[in-house]
């Protein structure tokens, strides 16, 4: 069975774009592929955040992991931090890649452009080392994500070739990024040209909004000149997101949404139509978010996966450890 593998990390409040680049999808993969998702608490530290909100956003993002219709049952969820073996191999494989390519990875240069560089932490840079590690260490066939991180699992591909030519055998896998057909790329209600992005509460959707501030930020988002609904990034581009967003959480095409609001010429009733299945969905999604937190099964989610994460990684990283030539005793 091919394996699917993601993650996010527990920074800041999630947003609708979290929700349908990567969330909404992960459960799809746990029918027909062996699945491990996991909260990339690692990579939250590779900039400053607060231990406490650390804390409650891991716990939040595996409450949104079971909320979202992944069953325990049969997708592996853990967290990064529990098993060792992605530090062991970030150790091992970060002298395979090179201080060039991680310098043009994009996201790097975003989150350091406005930073002093005396203050921009290794770990920021290295960040894409530590992720080719998290997919490698699961021999991923896919691994699900929005378009901004395509980039960095391009990079992994990269070393897979790199390594296994180098070692004369085909150690690793070669994952592939999936994106979704609609909504790989939300962007902000109030600048429709920006990514939707958990830093950015002025444009954003956040998970946990409360309903009348969702109808509240939709109602006010930033749209275009005419009163036509349709799909035009260029020239539509806020227009075109609300399309993306109503498609996305419908099921439907791009074209398949266009069709429904052809004969629909004023922006208001268009954005009442995408407040209502924004609700429609994150309504009962948020309940069952609460429910789940309220359980207390959480530990228990967590504690499971570590083991069975930790089995599947640790049987890689001894190849590996093998490979290269560390001494590997019984
Ligand atoms: P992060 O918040 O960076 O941990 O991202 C978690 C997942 O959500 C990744 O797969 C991202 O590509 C995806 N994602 C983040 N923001 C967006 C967005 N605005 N549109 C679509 N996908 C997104
Ligand atoms: N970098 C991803 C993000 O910011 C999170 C992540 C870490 C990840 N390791 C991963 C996603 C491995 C997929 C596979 O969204």
């Amino acid at each position: 069975m091919e394996r699917a593998l993601s993650g996010i990390k527990p920074t800041g409040k999630l947003t609708l774009g979290n929700y349908i680049g990567a969330l909404k999808n992960f459960k799809d993969y746990q029918e027909n592929y062996e699945t491990f998702i996991f909260i990339a608490d690692l990579h939250a530290l590779t900039l400053p955040i607060d231990p406490i909100e650390l804390r409650n956003n891991t716990k939040d993002i595996v409450a949104f992991y079971l909320a979202s219709g992944l069953d325990p049952e049969k997708t592996t969820i853990f967290l990064q931090s529990d098993v060792p073996a992605h530090a062991e191999l970030n150790a091992i494989i970060q002298n395979y890649l090179y201080m060039g390519e991680l310098s043009r990875m994009t996201q790097f240069k975003d989150k350091s452009r406005k930073m002093n560089d005396s203050a921009i932490g290794l770990g920021l840079f290295a960040y894409p080392v530590l992720m080719t590690a998290d997919i490698l260490l699961y021999n991923a066939d896919v691994v699900p994500v929005g378009e901004d991180q395509t980039q960095h699992v391009e990079l992994a591909r990269d070393f897979v070739h790199r390594f296994n030519t180098r070692y004369g055998k085909e150690l690793f896998k070669m994952p592939k990024a999936i994106t979704p057909k609609v909504g790989a790329r939300i962007m902000s209600l109030s600048e429709p040209t920006r990514k939707m992005s958990k830093s950015d509460p002025k444009g954003d959707i956040f998970l946990k909004d409360d309903m009348i501030i969702i109808r509240k930020k939709i109602m006010s988002a930033v749209t275009d000149l005419g009163s036509d609904v349709i799909y035009d990034p260029e020239n539509k581009p806020g227009i075109s997101n609300l399309l993306t967003i109503y498609a996305a959480l419908s099921d439907i095409t791009i074209k398949e949404a266009e069709e429904i609001f052809k004969d629909c010429h004023r922006y208001g009733d268009f954005k009442k139509a995408v407040t209502d299945k924004v609700i429609e969905v994150l309504e009962p999604f948020q309940k069952k978010y609460k429910e789940i937190l309220e359980s207390g099964i959480i530990d228990k989610v967590l504690e499971d996966g570590a083991r069975k994460a930790s089995y599947t990684a640790n049987k890689l990283l001894t190849k590996v450890k093998k490979t290269v030539g560390l001494y590997v005793h019984k």
